[in-house]
């Protein structure tokens, strides 16, 4: 059977600028896998995610999902993200409806669904990332990690096969990550991947079935964490990491 999504041989420049930011990177995600996405700032993550659902395009190189190559069309962008959703690193890259409702909203309307499935889709992801009370708030009226929730339940709301969530749980308070974690451990339960782009190890550690290294806009690993974190040149890449918290708890459903 095809892989979910697979990166080959991903080549990348930003427009104007001599450094490429991803140098032959290659990935290859299966349906139900949990994965944690490592690597320094700069290291190329959020360039390979917004990769993965066409919203860069690489110079050389080729997107698949689900077997078939990625086609840059409207239709095709629009198929592949059917299936691909990506929560953004930066939640202001991604809200620019007036109201959360319209935002959340955004992609099942655009999907061609049916008025009354697109809100039973918002209305259950706006439950499950707690922002049913913000469904009326201008998106510029929110804190950062409302933001976050609210760009997830878009997200959630396309019912894709494959999360790409990149640092979300970073600005979230403990609750909130505990929550991300249980809607996410649901999903993978259902066949959905999840894929965390993260800088804590822990995460990969406790977390994660896969734990995927980038460095210099290239995939260094893509291995089990337990093999990736006893690997110490590997473990050097990650830096020093912080205690594992008992509050932290990535195993509820
Ligand atoms: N919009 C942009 N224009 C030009 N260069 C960019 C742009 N975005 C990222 N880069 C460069 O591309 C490289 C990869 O950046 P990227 O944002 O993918 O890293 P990252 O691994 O996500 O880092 P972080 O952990 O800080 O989020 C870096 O060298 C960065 O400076
Ligand atoms: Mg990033």
């Amino acid at each position: 059977m095809a892989a979910l999504l697979e990166l080959d041989n991903l080549h990348f420049s930003f427009p104007g600028f001599d450094t490429p930011a991803l140098r032959g990177a290659s990935l290859r995600l299966e349906a139900g896998q949990r994965v944690a996405l490592l690597g320094r700032n700069g290291a190329g993550k959020s360039t390979l995610l917004l990769h993965a659902n066409g919203i860069l395009r690489p110079a050389a190189g080729e997107v698949r999902v689900a077997g078939a190559p990625l086609v840059y069309t409207r239709r095709g962008l629009l198929a592949a993200r059917r299936q691909v959703g990506l929560v953004f690193q930066s939640p202001d890259d991604q809200l620019f409806s007036a109201s959360v409702a319209q935002d959340i909203s955004f992609g099942p309307l655009n999907l061609g669904l049916d008025s009354s499935e697109a809100r039973r889709r918002v209305a259950a992801a706006a439950e499950l990332c707690d922002v049913s009370d913000l469904l009326d708030r201008p998106t510029h009226a929110l804190s950062g990690g409302q933001k976050t929730r609210v760009a997830l339940a878009g997200v959630l709301a396309m019912e894709p096969l494959l999360i790409l969530a990149d640092e979300v749980t970073a600005g979230l308070d403990p609750w909130m990550r505990h929550q991300v974690f249980a809607i996410f451990n649901r999903l993978v339960a259902q066949g959905t991947t999840v894929l965390l782009a993260t800088h804590d190890v822990a995460v990969a550690q406790h977390w994660a079935d896969l734990a995927v290294i980038m460095d210099a806009g290239q995939i260094v690993v893509a291995a089990p964490p337990a093999q990736v974190l006893a690997t110490p040149e590997l473990r050097r890449l990650l830096g020093p990491s912080e205690p594992w918290s008992e509050a932290y708890d990535t195993t509820a459903q």
